[in-house]
């Protein structure tokens, strides 16, 4: 049977992978964000999973304003690094796990959630920052990812957008869904995006930290109270990019019902425009 044995939490600010990728990361500004990560990075070392199910969103990269899935998971066999207008990161590609997720395709569907899926996709910042976070900088060519990944994409740009309740419920049926997968496999499942952050208007700039570190308490303590947060919080509180943090639930609802244990967590204001959290749950 495979298990998720973990939960990672990060955001995915794009100005990291720019940093890590130019080779700035030991600049004054950038050490303090990728501290917080040489914890992690070991982390990775020492519990190597066999999957990473990746909860990201897609910055109008891989789908345009044409045709928006609120849940899209992909079941290619490799997913290429999209080109976000300055060349794709130079980083490794992404090769997927195309019978697991189709496997996590079939029960969820089954289950009651319409997902869309995703055959052939190029993967953004939203992917291959968490990524570069979490496993370091790595030679586009020579070097592989640790393992394969499944990239599973949230509409968190184009109202309407889920709820974080039903985003919840979306990780307890892809939990359900792994449980009865027959191989014996270690998957770990990461939640993306936010902390708080606003990229455009008059509210631009926005940070509220104080908001980001009652999130990340009430993710570890009581995420089903915390998915109840209804949208317009999230755009009020922590920007209208704080929306993105609905994925974090979906991950969180994947987790054991008993409590986590918090291995790591990390906060740190700012990154380019955005309030930096991390955590790693694991379960006990
Ligand atoms: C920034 C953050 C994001 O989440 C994003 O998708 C783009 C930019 C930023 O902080 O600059
Ligand atoms: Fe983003």
């Amino acid at each position: 049977m495979a298990r998720i044995t973990a939960s990672v939490y990060t955001s995915h600010v794009p100005a990291i992978g720019a940093a890590m990728d130019l080779g700035k990361d030991h600049e004054p500004y950038w050490q303090k964000v990728f501290s917080g990560y040489e914890f992690s990075r070991q982390w990775m070392n020492e519990n190597k999973p066999d999957v990473v199910f990746l909860v990201y969103n897609d910055h109008a990269n891989a789908f345009s304003l044409d045709i928006i899935p609120t849940f899209a998971i992909g079941t290619a066999a490799e997913f290429p690094i999209a080109d976000e207008g300055w060349g794709p990161r130079p980083v490794p590609k992404v090769v997927g796990h195309p019978e697991l997720a189709s496997h996590i395709a079939q029960s969820v569907i089954q289950d009651d959630f319409d997902l869309t899926i995703v055959n052939r996709m190029d993967v953004d910042h939203g992917l291959t920052v968490p990524l570069s976070l979490m496993c370091g900088k790595l030679d586009p060519v020579k070097d592989a990812w640790p393992c394969p990944v499944i990239p599973f994409a949230v509409n968190v740009v184009q109202y309407p957008v889920p709820s974080g309740r039903r985003c919840f419920k979306l990780g307890r049926a892809i939990r359900k869904a792994v449980e009865s997968y027959d191989e014996d496999l270690k998957v770990q499942i990461w939640g993306t995006g936010g902390m708080s952050h606003q990229l455009q208007g008059p509210r631009a700039g926005l940070i509220n930290a104080e908001w980001d570190n009652r999130f990340l308490d009430r993710l570890i303590k009581e995420p089903e109270e915390l998915a109840k947060t209804p949208h317009i919080e999230y755009v009020r509180e922590a920007g209208s990019e704080g929306i993105e943090l609905v994925m974090w639930l979906i991950a969180r609802g994947a987790m054991s019902d008993h409590p986590p244990r918090v291995r790591h967590r990390f906060f740190h204001v700012p990154a380019s425009n955005t309030a930096v959290g991390h955590l790693i749950l694991e379960n006990t």
